[in-house]
């Protein structure tokens, strides 16, 4: 029987590189061999696209802990022949919209969000307005264009502290800054910058951090997943990258210990969201819930992460939903066939 020939694509120019090659690593291990060839296709961090490895340990944080880097290799001008193409992209040059427009012009099928969704859900500024216009709340903002150095003061008012700054199209926790002293957000503004020019800045939600994986089957009905939770570092700190990536398994609940009604409601609202922006295949709608069991939308992820530590593949498999079955759904759903 011939295979699926699916092209997986990872690595790239953002600041996510490293959790992409994660990504692929889990998902190499998981496409089934029977049904599928995989084509891994790399690209360095300064954007030479290369042939990719099929050794995971190349793509997997080494015992030192430090993080793994696509290496400059054969170049890749064509795309070889494929039947789909995984784009596990992270961030901008990915997961924004612009690899989806190279393949939609290629006419190359391919796993996940378009061009518009793709990058309506990277930017933390147009995926706020979006869900807005579409009546979820999302936490009071400003926005800082790449001219503009500071909050007025009506706006520091309007806010109020602590605040989150954050690059707007970022990911992985980079960039991002919890200010409790208007004094230290010139520097927080600085730093969000060296990932993004344009800066959001956001009132501190209080409330659980709770996410919800969002799955498109091939006939276009929407599942989600159970709600997973993340529980702050108890040192005071947030979910920065350190505690994603590495102390994930203390501060993380999969699934969230939710009374039945949030459940409903964030699994609700989590396909909602994805309606919203228009995503396909597959996203990751992430919220802060508060004590009286409102969801506030965060963000979507319209790629999030597959590595075998992420929350995406974690929260499927306590839903009954095993990895290899999640990516034949993903596959089909592109290829217009039943899985
Ligand atoms: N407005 C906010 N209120 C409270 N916590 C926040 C807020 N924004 C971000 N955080 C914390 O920072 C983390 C990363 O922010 P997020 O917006 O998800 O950016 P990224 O795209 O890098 O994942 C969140 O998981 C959360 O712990
Ligand atoms: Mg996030």
């Amino acid at each position: 029987m011939s295979t699926t020939r699916v092209a997986v694509i990872y690595g790239g120019r953002s600041s996510e590189h490293a959790v992409s090659c994660m990504s692929a690593a889990n998902v190499l291990a998981n496409l089934d061999p029977d049904r599928y060839t995989a084509v891994p296709i790399a690209i360095t961090k300064r954007g030479q696209w290369t042939t990719g490895t099929t050794t995971l340990e190349d793509l997997r944080p080494g015992a030192d802990g430090s993080l793994p880097e696509v290496e400059a290799g054969e170049r890749v001008t064509t795309l070889p022949p494929v039947d789909v193409v995984l784009p596990l992209l992270h961030g901008v040059n990915g997961e924004d919209g612009t690899v989806q427009g190279m393949l939609e012009l290629a006419n190359v099928p391919y796993v996940g969000c378009g061009v518009f969704a793709s990058a309506a859900a990277m930017d933390k500024e147009y995926s706020k307005k979006l869900l807005a216009a579409e009546g979820f709340a999302v936490v009071p903002y400003a926005v800082l264009g790449p001219t503009v150095d500071t909050l007025t003061p009506g706006d520091q008012d309007r806010l109020g502290l602590p605040v989150f700054v954050k690059p707007a199209r970022g990911g992985s926790s980079i960039g991002i800054t919890r200010v409790e002293d208007w004094d230290n957000l010139p520097e927080a503004i600085i730093y969000a910058r060296t990932i993004d020019p344009k800066v959001i800045v956001e009132t501190a939600a209080t409330g659980r951090e709770i996410e919800v994986g969002v799955l498109e089957y091939p006939d276009g009905i929407l599942a989600t997943s159970l709600p997973a939770e993340i529980r702050a570092p108890s040192d005071g700190g947030w979910y920065d990258f350190d505690s994603k990536y590495f102390r994930h398994d203390e501060l993380r609940q999969v699934p969230a210990h939710l009374d039945l009604d949030t459940v409903r409601l964030v699994r609700e609202f989590a396909a909602g969201a994805f309606v919203a922006l228009g995503c396909r295949g597959l996203a990751r709608v992430d919220f802060f819930v508060s004590e009286h069991g409102d969801p506030v939308v965060n963000e979507i992820n319209a790629m999030p992460g597959l590595s075998a530590a992420s929350m995406y593949p974690q929260m499927w498999a306590a839903t009954g939903l095993e990895f290899p079955k999640l990516l034949d759904i993903l596959i089909h759903r592109e290829l217009g066939q039943p899985y």
